[in-house]
């Protein structure tokens, strides 16, 4: 089932999240809603609070990447399709380096976000297995992303100077609803 997109505003993308357990209600069914949620949008993940539910849950698929990437990354690097529950993430290291960043939250905004290109991340999968994995690349981008999302984080709020200015207008109009996103989104003051 294709859930609906809480957008930029709505105060479940700043609340705090839980920790889950494998008695979650429904957890296979709504970790497969997740993933045809997020290909039907065209995302590389999605988490939780992003459809409404303030638990410590993302998705990312960087496997969708590889066709078109494969020749410009180095062969090591290692693309996933992975279920992240209760996610830690211990360390970040590496690199800092900038890439252009968009959120299914904040639809047609985009904006260049540094990051450390390594992280360490320890979690659990859909079967409940745990697992203490280091990722770089897009991988690590993405992984970085989603978790912000459960730390009530947007990659807007990294943003400085200049651009945020120039976003803030914009991210206004998202928060008040003015936009006609082309899949359903629940906004600030809908339920
Ligand atoms: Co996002």
């Amino acid at each position: 089932m294709i859930l609906p997109i809480y957008a930029y505003g709505h105060p479940i993308l700043r609340k705090e999240t839980s920790d889950i357990d494998n008695n979650y209600p429904n957890l296979q069914e709504l970790i497969a809603n997740m993933w045809e949620t997020m290909y039907y949008t065209h995302g590389m993940g999605i988490a939780a609070p992003q459809i409404g539910l303030a638990i410590r849950l993302f998705v990312v698929d960087t496997l969708q990447l590889k066709s078109d990437e494969e020749e410009e990354e180095k062969a090591t690097a290692e693309y996933v399709k992975q279920v992240f529950i209760n996610p830690e993430i211990i360390d970040e290291s590496g690199d800092e380096w900038p890439y252009e960043e968009g959120c299914l939250s904040i639809p047609n905004i985009r904006g260049k976000v540094t990051r450390p290109s390594q992280v360490r991340i320890v979690y659990y999968d859909e079967n409940f297995v745990k697992h203490d994995k280091i990722y770089d690349g897009m991988t690590a981008r993405v992984i970085q992303h989603e978790y912000d999302h459960i730390e009530g984080t947007l990659f807007t709020d990294h943003l400085t100077g200049l651009k945020k200015q120039l976003v803030s207008r914009k991210l206004q109009q998202i928060s008040r609803g003015e936009l006609r996103p082309r899949y359903k989104m629940v906004f600030a003051g809908q339920k």
